[in-house]
């Protein structure tokens, strides 16, 4: 018997009540596609401002229009073409065109890679278009061991990555924050400041010596800021920038080798525990409008995922260490 599915679609751009679940039939994949049994997938800001209409122009949607870049799954179907990758292979992916919000995605075999086993389904599925903005960024500015490089929203989804692939890199690393994230952010070997009045001041007495770099995740009074700390403008990388870079991967086409690139190069620093990737919140796939609206609260601690099937979570083995954002306080009382 054929099984039916489901997919998140929004009939005109609005908030999150504009969206709702229709029926999806199993796809039948083109010769270079597969289709894959989507178990996790990431929620990312620009989803939001795309549905709202905030990017009409930009990014515009024909109705009904589905979301959804990232994704994490197991292929069902491949087409006749494909030989690399198995019915039942583990694959992290992006959705090219949106979509991934569904039961099944359909994508060219050339949009995944395979994940490793001890990344976990909810880290993999939030992976593609914070990991990929955060690995462009961070790569642009060159970092190394003579950096001291201020990263902007530090604990969020895709400030968090920044921030361990600019320690990756060699920089000393100092996060902007509020209280409430300053042992997470040490945890992982960031230096935090808190943001409002007096940011200066304390960034100055963190850093110990210049500023090299900044990262501004946030916007605001962030790029006055990097200019009174005497941060080049060739080393500051704009939260319009980041934008840019966003918009970049969430339109990068089925011919554009990069995004299956980085994220295997991610996979393998997940995987070599280079990067921990945080989860803020998983939640059940009926909760896709609540997952949306406390992301927009802008205060998540790592990435905002949604889970369409009931999945293992947290550590695998001793040495493979998930840390959940919602209990992180609790571990460390
Ligand atoms: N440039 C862009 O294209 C773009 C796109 C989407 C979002 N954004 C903005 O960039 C931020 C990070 O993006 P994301 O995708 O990583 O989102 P996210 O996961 O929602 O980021 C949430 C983080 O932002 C921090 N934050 C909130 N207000 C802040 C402030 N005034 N100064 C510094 N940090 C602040 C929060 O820290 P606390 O809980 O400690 O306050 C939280 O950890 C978002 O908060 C959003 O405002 C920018």
């Amino acid at each position: 018997m054929a099984r039916t599915g489901r997919a998140v679609e929004f009939d005109r751009y609005g908030d999150v009540d504009e969206l709702h679940f229709v029926p999806q039939e199993l796809p039948v994949p083109a010769d270079d596609e597969v289709v894959v049994e989507v178990v996790a997938a990431g929620l990312n800001h620009i989803e939001n401002f795309i549905r709202r209409g905030d990017f009409a122009e930009l990014l515009p949607r024909e109705f009904p229009a589905r979301q959804g870049s990232c994704f994490a799954g197991i292929v069902k179907k491949r087409g006749s073409a494909v030989r690399d990758l198995a019915v039942g292979a583990e694959v992290i992916g992006h959705a090219i065109g949106g979509g991934a919000h569904a039961t099944w995605v359909t994508v060219p075999a050339t949009a995944v890679v395979k994940k490793p086993p001890h990344v976990s389904w909810e880290v993999a599925g939030g992976l593609f278009l914070a990991g990929a903005t955060a690995y462009d960024i961070v790569r642009g500015l060159h970092l190394g061991a003579e950096d001291v490089v201020v990263v902007s929203a530090a604990a969020g989804g895709v400030g968090h990555i920044e921030c361990q692939l600019a320690l990756a890199a060699g920089a000393r690393v100092i996060g902007t924050c509020s209280e409430r994230n300053h042992d997470y952010l040490r945890s992982i070997g960031v230096v935090p400041v808190t943001y409002g009045e007096g940011i200066r001041e304390r960034i100055e007495e963190a850093a110990k010596g210049p500023v090299t770099a900044f990262i501004d995740n946030h916007g605001g009074d962030n790029p006055a800021l990097a200019d009174e700390l005497g941060v080049p403008a060739s080393r500051f990388s704009s939260s319009e920038h980041r934008l840019d870079v966003e918009v970049r991967f969430i339109t990068a086409d089925r011919d554009d080798a990069e995004p299956a690139m980085i994220l295997s190069a991610l996979a393998k620093l997940i995987a070599e525990h280079k990067v921990r990737v945080l989860i803020s919140g998983f939640y059940p796939f009926d909760y896709v409008q609540q997952a949306f609206a406390d992301l927009a609260e802008k205060h998540s601690r790592g990435k905002v995922v949604i889970g369409m099937q009931p999945v293992e979570t947290g550590p695998r083995s001793h040495w493979y260490l998930s840390g959940k954002a919602r209990s992180f306080a609790e571990s460390h009382d």
